[in-house]
């Protein structure tokens, strides 16, 4: 599905020019779960953007399903971004003053579905992500977990075959972390292809696969034997808060 071949990405030029992709190779088949990894500033973002075809190589070959995406123009770019893939950001980029409803039908406005379809997808989405009784709440009256969810439901109402999301839980507190975890795993195994950018080894853990960046090479590529699932840790936390509970009150009898 993605095939990257001895890509270098290069920003500027002369003496300000910054190399921060350097021979990358890398095969992604459909269906894949993906974490990468690496410090700040080893080119994780900038791969992201190139996956996503919101910027392309400066050198090698990068084919997205079959297709050359140098070969492609501007506006065949902006297609296949809205066609075929679902962004998911650290900071959630939702737009403040609509609800969250409408945050989740705008991918379909670019894409030009009748207003009517809009609302039923944007409803399911909701719906899927556990936002149901959410639909009309506005970003700002929504934790930072709820919000991320939007912006999942917003990422897939377009049924997208890849999605990219670069550090979707570097907000976010543990068991939110795991609830949008949760939401990545339920869509892969649907047959999405799910390519997150994480800082944290343990949320890597829960893909299929975890490469490894550092100064712009590929440094390492590594299969998960055992990706954690994230509903097992949700069901196991939710057990401690039981008991913990259930013990408060034994002390005050
Ligand atoms: N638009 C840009 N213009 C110039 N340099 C950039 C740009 N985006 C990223 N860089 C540089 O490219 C390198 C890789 O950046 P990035 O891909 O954002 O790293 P990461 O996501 O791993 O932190 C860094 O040195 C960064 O400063
Ligand atoms: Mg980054």
């Amino acid at each position: 599905m993605i095939k990257i071949k001895d890509v270098g990405k290069t920003y500027g030029n002369g003496n300000i020019a910054v190399e921060a992709l350097k021979q990358v190779n890398l095969n992604i088949e459909k269906g894949e779960f993906i974490s990468i990894m690496g410090p700040s500033g080893s080119g994780k973002s900038t791969l992201m953007n190139l996956i996503g075809c919101l910027d392309r190589v400066t050198c090698g070959d990068y084919h997205l399903e079959n297709v050359n995406v140098a070969t492609l123009d501007d506006n065949e770019l902006a297609s296949i971004r809205n066609k075929k893939i679902g962004f998911v950001f650290q900071s959630f980029n939702l737009l403040p003053r609509i609800s969250a409803l409408k945050n989740v039908e705008l991918p379909m406005i670019y894409a030009g579905v009748h207003y009517k379809e809009r609302k039923v997808r944007g409803m399911e989405a909701m719906h899927r992500v556990g936002l149901a009784d959410r639909m009309d709440h506005k970003p700002n009256e929504m934790s930072g977990g709820q919000k991320q969810r939007v912006a999942i439901a917003r990422a897939l109402v377009n049924r997208p075959a890849i999605i990219l999301a670069d550090e979707p839980t570097g907000n976010l507190d543990s068991v939110s972390s795991e609830e949008i975890m949760a939401e990545f795993q339920k869509l892969n195994e649907e047959g999405v292809t799910v390519i997150i950018v994480t800082h944290e080894p343990d949320i890597a853990e829960h893909t299929k696969r975890v490469i490894t960046f550092a100064d712009g090479y590929l440094t390492s590529d590594r299969m998960v034997e055992k990706p954690i699932q994230a509903l097992d840790i949700l069901k196991q936390k939710e057990k401690a808060l039981n008991a913990s509970l259930n013990g408060g009150n034994k002390d005050e009898r």
